[in-house]
């Protein structure tokens, strides 16, 4: 299928979070972050491509001894809104054995990218795994696992902004927006 970042502007967005909202958010997932690791090495692990805005912006609000390694993984493709075979391509990742791992996702839907990357990380031996994400829709999740620090609880919508896309559209605004239900291709892309 075509990418479909030029889409941006042809959809109607309903904003759910102000920036100032998401900013006031951020600030308190760094302060319970500050707190629970008091100080200790962290290594913060970003789930692409969605978490860019959020990792960006919280690891500069943590005052502590920090490293940043990223993480590929998809399970949603190209003009899709449901979730299809997660992906994961951890080539780029560092070393975490013996470390104190965060895996940092824009959202937390069905749950099942987080619980896939805990069980992959966990046979790699770090010494911690929690997890933080900016969302967390309501009603949806399929797994056990629950996300360590999260921004917002939010209805089930389809949203964008602050990292979140459609059909590759929409990371770059600074607050996050419900799409019409009505405008969405489902399950249209490859
Ligand atoms: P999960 O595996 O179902 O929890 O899905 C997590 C991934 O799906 C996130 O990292 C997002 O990339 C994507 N996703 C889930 N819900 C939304 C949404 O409402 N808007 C944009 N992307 C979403
Ligand atoms: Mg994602």
């Amino acid at each position: 299928m075509v990418r479909a970042f030029h889409d941006f502007g042809r959809f109607t967005l309903k904003q759910l979070l102000s920036e100032a909202q998401v900013q006031a958010g951020v600030r308190r997932l760094a302060a319970e972050i500050s707190a629970h690791y008091d100080g200790r090495p962290l290594t913060i692990i970003g789930v692409l491509t969605g978490s860019v805005v959020l990792l960006a912006d919280l690891i500069r609000l943590l005052d502590m001894p920090l490293r940043v390694g990223v993480v590929q993984a998809r399970s949603y493709r190209g003009a899709a809104t449901t979730p299809g075979a997660l992906t994961i391509n951890a080539e780029s990742l560092p070393e975490i054995r013996d470390c104190e791992v965060l895996l940092i996702d824009d959202i937390f839907d069905t749950g099942q990218t987080l619980d896939e990357l805990f069980a992959q990380f966990g046979r790699l031996s770090p010494r911690s795994l929690r997890s933080v994400v900016l969302l967390r829709k309501l009603g949806r999740s399929r797994v056990g696992l629950e996300p360590d620090h999260v921004g917002f609880e939010i209805p089930d919508e389809f949203v964008v902004g602050y990292g979140l896309d459609y059909r590759d559209a929409y990371r770059n605004l600074p607050y996050v927006a419900a799409l019409e239900a009505g405008e969405l291709v489902e399950g249209a892309g490859a």
